[in-house]
Order: C-alpha cells, then sequence, then structure tokens
C-alpha cells in the first residue's frame, strides 16, 4: 500500500521523504489554511519535493471555474492531480478532465456507489473519507473493503485511496483491506513508528552497549 502524506506542510513532508516512505501527498482547502501564503508556490515546492502524486483541491462549483482551476493546478507540475468533489458538477469535471489526460482524485466519497460512479467517469484515485464516517458512528473501513472488491472484480483503473485516517489502526485496516493508498496526518505516521517497546528497547541497548564498554576500559 502506498503512503501519502495529507498536509500542505512542507516540513512534514520533507520529513517523510528523508524518511524513505513518502509515495505522494494530498491536500485540501482546510489543509492549505493551515499554512496560508500561495497555494501555487506550495503546489511547486511539494512537487520538488516528491515525484508521485500530489492532488490539489479546487473549490469552484460551477463546471468552467473548476476545469479553469484544475487546468491551472495540472499545469504547475506533471505530477499534480486534480481534486475534485463528489457531485453532479464534480462527475462531469472529472469527465472532462480524463478526456484532456489530467489526473484526478475524487474527493468526499462516503459510499462505495460514490466511488462506483467516480471510476466510471474516469478519476484516477478514489478518495472515501473514513475517519468522519466513524465520527458519526458508521463503518468507514466497510466502504473500503467493498469498494476495492468492486474495483478488482469489475477490473477498474482506479485506485482507492483511504483519507480521512485518524489513527495507526486505520492504516493496519486499510491495508488489509486492499486500499491502494492511504493518505496520512503527519502525526499519524509518527505513531506508526513508535512503539513503547521499541523506544525502551533502544535506552536499554545503549546503556548495556555503554556499562560493557566503561568495564572494558577499567579492565585497560
Ligand atoms: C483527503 O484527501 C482529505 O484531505 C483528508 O483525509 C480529510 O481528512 P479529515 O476528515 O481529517 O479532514
Amino acid at each position: 500500500m502506498k503512503i501519502f502524506l495529507d498536509t500542505a506542510d512542507i516540513e512534514e513532508i520533507r520529513t517523510a521523504a528523508r524518511w524513505g516512505v513518502l509515495d505522494g501527498v494530498t491536500t485540501n482547502p482546510t489543509l492549505y489554511a493551515k499554512v496560508g501564503g500561495s497555494y501555487d508556490a506550495i503546489l511547486e515546492e511539494i512537487c520538488r519535493i516528491t515525484s508521485g502524486p500530489v492532488s490539489a483541491e479546487v473549490v469552484a462549483e460551477d463546471l468552467e471555474g473548476m476545469l479553469t482551476e484544475g487546468r491551472h493546478f495540472a499545469k504547475l507540475a506533471p505530477n499534480i492531480v486534480v481534486k475534485v468533489p463528489m457531485c453532479e458538477t464534480g462527475l462531469e469535471a472529472i469527465a472532462r478532465f480524463a478526456e484532456e489526460g489530467i489526473k484526478t482524485n475524487c474527493t468526499l466519497l462516503f459510499t462505495a456507489n460514490q466511488g462506483l460512479l467516480a471510476a466510471k467517469a474516469g478519476a484516477s484515485l478514489l478518495s472515501p473519507f473514513i475517519g468522519r464516517l466513524d465520527d458519526i458512528n458508521q463503518d468507514g473501513m466497510e466502504v473500503i473493503r467493498e469498494l476495492v472488491s468492486i474495483v478488482e472484480l469489475h477490473d477498474l483503473e482506479s485506485e482507492v485511496l483511504t483519507a480521512s485516517v485518524r489513527h495507526p489502526r486505520h492504516v493496519t485496516e486499510a491495508a488489509l483491506a486492499g486500499s491502494h493508498i492511504a493518505t496520512l496526518p503527519f502525526k499519524v505516521l509518527q505513531q506508526m513508528i513508535h512503539h513503547p517497546l521499541t523506544d525502551k528497547g533502544i535506552v536499554q541497548f545503549r546503556k548495556d552497549w555503554e556499562k560493557a564498554r566503561a568495564e572494558a576500559a577499567a579492565k585497560r
């Protein structure tokens, strides 16, 4: 399963890239609002850090506006993927982008049926938001399981991107469900690295090493 970072924070993206685990990045208006500045400049910088897909979200709600924003993003770098919300106009925009060879990520999916329609319209990436479903007492992971099965059964070309990830268990379950990608907040990526026994073990090995070296030095 590919791991994307769900952030517009350049330092977080640089760090994950240095760790060797970064396959791509997703941004959205909320994540952009946390860092501010020029959205274009941020996207260009992210695309210099990773050659993987970088999602840039349109905010227009009309077709021409979506197409104008998406075409603009697509010109910023070859790895830009235009993020389009699931709605009637969004489907039309995805179909138009597909005709133009512009890759899209259909966002704000909450059912497998929405994902199926986005795939048929030509979206490269399908983004069900599992955390937001869990928040309202629905099983977000069930949508991932259903959509992965539909993509495989019908040999669709789209990839399932598990979004709205809240904790490391979501990542394990998404991988087991066959999700092609999961996009993670930086904090969840850090949580995946650490385990109390790992951290304790590192400290203990260091202590034992220093003790043995001190004893060896004392015998010389
Ligand atoms: C995905 O592309 C979205 O940006 C993101 O995963 C939404 O997550 P949230 O529900 O934590 O806002």
